[in-house]
């Protein structure tokens, strides 16, 4: 099919990102803007020079540069612009619901307060579900390569803020800190109402993903890319409907594989696991969401059905109600039914 097609039919389908770290949807020019009116230098002379230096062999290599562009980030107009930008570009690529990310440690260790990050962010995201019509869920991730004191100081600071956020997440560098290094401060979370999900199986092996669900209780798995090397795994994840939300522009940025046609997806689609796909972080890796849907369909050549079937399994496994889903996946299949 021509190139401009499959775009254009990509950019049609009502979508839903559940796998978006705000931090990595900073993009080097609103980067320098901000920087700027902040009076902070940034290690790099020009934008060019900035998406020079994105260049990965592994997660570490990424997130120690993602962290160091997140330290520009200081007043609560800040947290908003990050979010704006993110909802905007979003919008123009039809995605209609986000479940997004945030680090608060990243934030708070800095000494910026809780409370600045999350009124920018949430003030954002109340503008882009009124201007923009986009629904969203907010989840507050634990670094993982911080202790579990320091994700129980985080949860307590959440407090005040529980009604605005839905979900509690782990991320950063994964090996050797794996979910269970975290049991309690999950269980205290799920305690407090928060949903639950973990990175797991990224760079990990499939035992962590084991850990996530065993023993952290989680209903998604963030990656998930490793589960197909263990057979247990993939039935326990069919069976109960556990869904995968996948990163495919991630994936090959971070070397978690070397080519795009090496992507697991089709194979977890045939399986039938629930598999969905998502950005990270776009601004690190160079896609948002149509863009992973392109790359993957090109390279694994997916079906229309295959496409689709990605498209429903977000809303299937996002947060939203049941009437909300289904409302969603109707328009996916009257759309799909008149192209
Ligand atoms: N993996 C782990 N931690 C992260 C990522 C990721 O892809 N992006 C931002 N934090
Ligand atoms: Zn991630």
């Amino acid at each position: 099919m021509e190139t401009s097609k499959l775009q254009s039919i990509i950019q049609g389908i009502p979508k839903a990102e559940l796998h978006l770290h705000l931090e990595g949807s900073f993009e080097p020019e609103l980067m320098f803007e901000i920087a700027k009116r902040n009076n902070i230098t940034l290690p790099y002379d020009s934008i060019e020079s900035v998406k020079e230096a994105y260049k990965f062999n592994n997660l570490q290599e990424f997130l120690d540069i993602y962290y160091a562009g997140a330290q520009v980030l200081l007043h609560e107009q800040d947290f908003f612009d990050l979010t704006w930008a993110y909802l905007t570009k979003v919008h123009s690529e039809n995605v209609k619901h986000v479940e997004v990310f945030f680090d608060p440690q990243t934030h708070t260790d800095r000494g910026v307060s809780f409370d600045v990050v999350i009124k920018g962010i949430h003030r954002a995201l109340e503008m882009g579900k009124n201007e923009l019509n986009i629904s969203y869920k907010l989840i507050m991730s634990y670094l993982r390569h911080l202790s579990e004191e320091a994700a129980f100081e985080t949860l307590e600071a959440s407090l005040p803020f529980k009604d605005i956020i839905d979900g509690v997440g782990l991320d950063s560098s994964e090996m050797g800190n794996p979910p269970s290094k975290f049991k309690d401060v999950f269980k205290a979370s799920a305690e407090q109402g928060y949903k639950l999900v973990a990175h797991a199986g990224e760079e990990g092996p499939s035992e962590y993903i084991w850990e996530a669900l065993d023993i952290l209780n989680v209903e998604r798995i963030d990656h998930g890319n490793r589960c197909l090397t263990d057979e247990a795994l993939v039935k326990r994840l069919v069976d109960e409907k556990i869904a995968l939300t996948l990163c495919p522009t991630s994936n090959v940025a971070l070397k978690v594989i070397q080519k795009m046609d090496e992507h697991p997806v089709a194979k977890m689609l045939d399986k039938g696991i629930v598999a969905t796909i998502h950005s990270d972080d776009p601004a690190y890796f160079g896609g948002y969401m149509n863009e992973n849907f392109y790359q993957t369909a090109t390279a694994l050549n997916l079906s229309f059905d295959q496409i689709k079937k990605l498209a429903i399994n977000a809303f299937e496994a996002s947060w939203l109600s049941t009437p909300e889903k289904e409302k969603h996946i109707n328009t996916i299949n009257d759309y799909f039914g008149s192209i």
